[in-house]
């Protein structure tokens, strides 16, 4: 059966938005405009699964908002919002909730790592997490994902929960006149040079917000003095740059700032090697700094301003909600009968 190709995405309102969010997600978010219609959440909800100041998640809302419109989307074209203000995320979540089979989620890293050796102290909700990921992208029955490579595993999760209940309730999706299947199977969107950006500091772990090493990763609220110190501190190894991406093989430190170059250009890294191979990591750093500068700067500068007015931003999101609770609201009604719940 034929699904409307739509793309749904998110990014959890924690602090530190940094390059590696940016280029394997909220960039691509931009491109993807064109040719779907697009839902971009922030997902609040998510970010409960583990300790939030509440005036920190607040501000930190509106923040990823604010990127969101300063990186280029179009909330009019497209819809913005947070996940809180559609209540239908939490009661889709509920049924995939049991429909979810608890050996799926122990297979899930993210949580082992997340919980790390505490896992009796982890929330409920920590675990239950890929479950409500998986009702986000149904809940519009979006058939697109772009996610950066560490959410490949939950998109598998929310592909496997999709299958079950259509066929668990396969009779009663065609009973309520409802088709054949009634959930796509979404499809993640992962690619390009940067869908996994790692540390500059270490090429081994990935960027994250909460590496506690700021120099580790690059803010998208970062001016240009603190971007040329991060790039210039990145760390490296003592060879010169390869002439080809074979060369890279081994070395994560410049593969990494390679693929941020090609990513931050829009080319590959075939094409950067082209141009800085055989020369040294100096030059090569000089050239990032300016590139990162010129791309970064502009949005950092955009978000600071969009800030500054919460009641527009604020404004955006509710005006998002709107329009995302009246799909949902449909998904809902559909699931309550498919389901056999009175209503
Ligand atoms: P999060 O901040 O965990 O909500 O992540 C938001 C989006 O950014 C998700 O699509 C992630 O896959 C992506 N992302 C986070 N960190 C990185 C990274 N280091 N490299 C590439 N993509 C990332
Ligand atoms: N789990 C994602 C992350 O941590 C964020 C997210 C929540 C998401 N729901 C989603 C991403 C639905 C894509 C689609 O990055």
């Amino acid at each position: 059966m034929a699904f409307q190709q739509r793309v749904f995405s998110g990014v959890q309102p924690t602090g530190n938005l940094h390059l590696g969010n940016y280029l394997g997600a909220i960039k691509r978010f931009v491109e993807l405009q064109d040719s779907y219609d697009c839902l971009y959440c922030v997902v609040d909800l998510h970010a409960i699964t583990v300790w939030q100041d509440p005036v920190e998640l607040k501000r930190s809302i509106r923040e990823v908002t604010a990127a969101y419109l300063a990186a280029g989307i179009d909330p009019k074209r497209h819809i913005v919002f947070n996940q809180s203000q559609v209540s239908g995320h939490a009661e889709l979540a509920w049924v995939f909730n049991c429909v979810a089979r608890l050996g799926w989620l122990n297979r899930m890293t993210q949580f082992k790592e997340k919980a790390g050796k505490d896992r009796e102290n982890a929330s409920v909700g920590l675990y239950a997490y890929p479950n409500l990921m998986a009702a986000d992208i149904l809940l519009y029955r979006a058939t697109h994902v772009p996610v950066g490579e560490d959410q490949k595993q939950h998109l598998e999760l929310a592909r496997d929960i999709a299958q079950k209940f259509n066929n668990d309730f396969g009779t009663s999706i065609a009973a309520n006149g409802l088709g054949e299947t009634y959930f796509p199977l979404p499809e993640p969107l992962i690619g390009g040079p940067a869908a996994r950006v790692m540390s500059l500091r270490d090429g081994s772990k990935k960027m994250s917000k909460s590496d506690p090493s700021d120099l580790s990763r690059i803010n998208l609220s970062d001016d240009a003095d603190a971007i040329a110190s991060k790039v210039r501190k990145a760390k490296t190894d003592p060879e010169p740059l390869p002439g080809e991406v074979e060369g890279l093989k081994g070395r994560p430190e410049a593969e990494n700032l390679v693929g941020i170059y090609a990513a931050l250009s829009g080319t590959g890294k075939e094409e950067v090697l082209a141009s800085f191979g055989g020369g040294q990591f100096s030059t090569f750093k000089g050239a990032l700094v300016e590139l990162a500068v010129d791309k970064l700067g502009p949005i950092g500068a955009e978000m600071k301003r969009l800030v500054a007015d919460p009641g527009h931003i604020d404004a955006v999101l509710r005006d998002g909600a709107d329009r995302a609770r009246a799909m949902a609201d449909v998904t809902m009604r559909e699931v309550k009968d498919i389901v056999g719940l009175v209503r």
